[in-house]
């Protein structure tokens, strides 16, 4: 590990090492990343990982601004997130539209009238489409809980606990056509204890979430701003 990288880890990290977690690779978020990425966030549950962005930025940590909020589901917690920090949201609802082409291209006129630069999928229960795909090539990333290619698809946590393994995790990876699929970004391995019910090892998974998504939205700008200046 590099020695910048190491002591990052130990004035930021300690409690996440003492409980023998592993984040790979390791970015810093206070990469440089001028102007600040605009990002387009879609989620459908709780938006426990869009608050962690939106603090992220408030600390300064990640130069990024929220430019939407999108969700699918009317009665998530994520809008009384959005609520809370002013930030602007909008609810695209899967029911209201005929088809998942209708949704997909509504969700993706919308990131497009905003000029978002770069969409995190974060707890978006929806599977992309190739509208949104083509539309954001490079530029479109989720979270999924678990150290994939393992446990692909819903109900990640529960299938690692039922296949008895004993290190399980998040990753955060590009957007392919192929579910939960695309090139990784970066992985956090979480053990998974005797003790272990999926409750806490969801919160445990979760908190390594909130730490892995704004490094690989970080290291995602990153790219996104050099290619911008190699096209020049
Ligand atoms: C997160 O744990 C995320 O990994 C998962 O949904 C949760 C959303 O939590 N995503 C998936 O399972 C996608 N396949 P949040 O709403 O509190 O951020």
């Amino acid at each position: 590990m590099k020695q910048d990288n190491k002591e990052y880890m130990e004035n930021n990290l300690s409690c996440y090492l003492n409980e023998q977690s592993l984040i790979s690779p390791l970015v810093e978020t206070s990469l440089p990343i001028a102007p600040k990425i605009r990002l387009g966030i879609l989620a459908s549950g709780n938006g426990s990982n869009f608050e962690y962005i939106f603090k992220s930025i408030q600390n300064k940590q990640l130069n990024a601004e929220i430019s939407i909020l999108i969700v699918n589901n009317p009665n998530c917690l994520a809008i009384k997130k959005a609520i809370k920090y002013k930030i602007p949201y909008v609810i695209i609802n899967h029911r209201d539209c005929n088809s998942r082409l209708e949704h997909d291209t509504l969700v993706t006129k919308k990131l497009k009238e905003l000029s978002v630069e770069l969409v995190v999928m974060a707890g978006w229960m929806r599977i992309a489409g190739e509208e949104i795909i083509n539309s954001f090539k490079n530029r479109l990333i989720n979270i999924h809980p678990s150290l994939l290619p393992s446990f692909k698809g819903v109900d990640a946590i529960q299938q690692a606990i039922d296949k008895r393994v004993t290190i399980t995790g998040c990753t955060v990876h590009y957007v392919q056509k192929e579910v939960d699929s695309g090139s990784i970004i970066i992985q956090a391995a979480v053990p998974i204890k005797e003790e272990d019910s999926k409750e806490t090892l969801k919160k445990r998974i979760q908190n390594m979430e909130h730490l892995i998504l704004p490094m690989a939205i970080a290291k995602v700008a990153k790219n996104i701003r050099t290619s911008l200046k190699d096209n020049k």
